[in-house]
């Protein structure tokens, strides 16, 4: 089983409280917020003021993904703003060890993401030290792109060593995640399906969310 972070970048922004409230009755406890810097990915998305608005709207963990340079920059105002967890690029924090205090004493979760080309075994060393890893199935930039099909097996890998080593992390699946291509990475260990287009253009939210549940 697994469940859905809906990706915002893929709601209607003029509704946005509108759609996370919407986004809850459908079952939903996390929102997936990408926000972009125009530098460490070609698109400019949102910043902390969103998250704070999204925070007065609706009560959901506030999972924030940062595709970002310099990512320990902006720590302080996403938590302050009301992130639950701050996830960076391990291509933007080759040495991520300083970036987990510096979360954990603003009172959040940490992550840590991976691109499409990078190895595993670059991240696993590190998994002790996270609350979850995201493991991305597009290269970072855009919503609305095409699930590239070796994560399966990537996910495959991270998720048994999460299991080989008994770690409290979870595993993320971010790009691509649909009806069709979410339940290989379920089975495979994905404890958490971000989907942004899929999400918001399904027709019955509520079932989409439910039939992840019970896988
Ligand atoms: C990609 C983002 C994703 C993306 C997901 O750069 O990190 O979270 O918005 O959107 P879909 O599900 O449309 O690929
Ligand atoms: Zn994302």
């Amino acid at each position: 089983m697994a469940k859905i972070a809906p990706s915002i970048l893929a709601a209607d922004f003029a509704r946005m409280g509108d759609e996370v409230r919407a986004a809850k009755d459908a079952g939903v406890e996390w929102l997936h917020i990408d926000v972009m810097d125009g530098h460490f990915v070609p698109n400019l998305t949102l910043g902390p003021d969103m998250v704070k608005a999204i925070d007065k709207s609706v009560d959901l963990f506030q999972d924030v993904h940062l595709m970002v340079t310099n990512p320990e920059n902006f720590f302080g105002s996403f938590a302050k703003a009301g992130a639950d967890l701050l996830t960076f690029h391990i291509e933007a924090a080759p040495e991520p060890e300083t970036n987990v205090q510096m979360i954990r004493d603003l009172g959040c979760q940490a992550g840590i993401s991976l691109n499409p080309d990078c190895p595993v075994e670059k991240v696993l060393p590190h998994l002790h030290l996270f609350d979850l890893v995201l493991l991305m199935s597009v290269f970072p930039g855009f919503g609305g792109q095409s699930f590239i099909p070796e994560t399966t097996a990537r996910a495959k890998t991270i998720a048994e060593y999460i299991k080989k080593n008994n770690l409290p992390c979870l595993l993320e699946i971010d790009g691509g995640v649909s009806r069709l291509t979410g339940p290989p990475l379920v089975e495979a260990g994905a404890d958490i399906l971000v989907m942004g287009s899929a999400f918001f253009a399904d027709q019955d939210r509520a079932d989409l969310v439910r039939s992840f549940a019970g896988s």
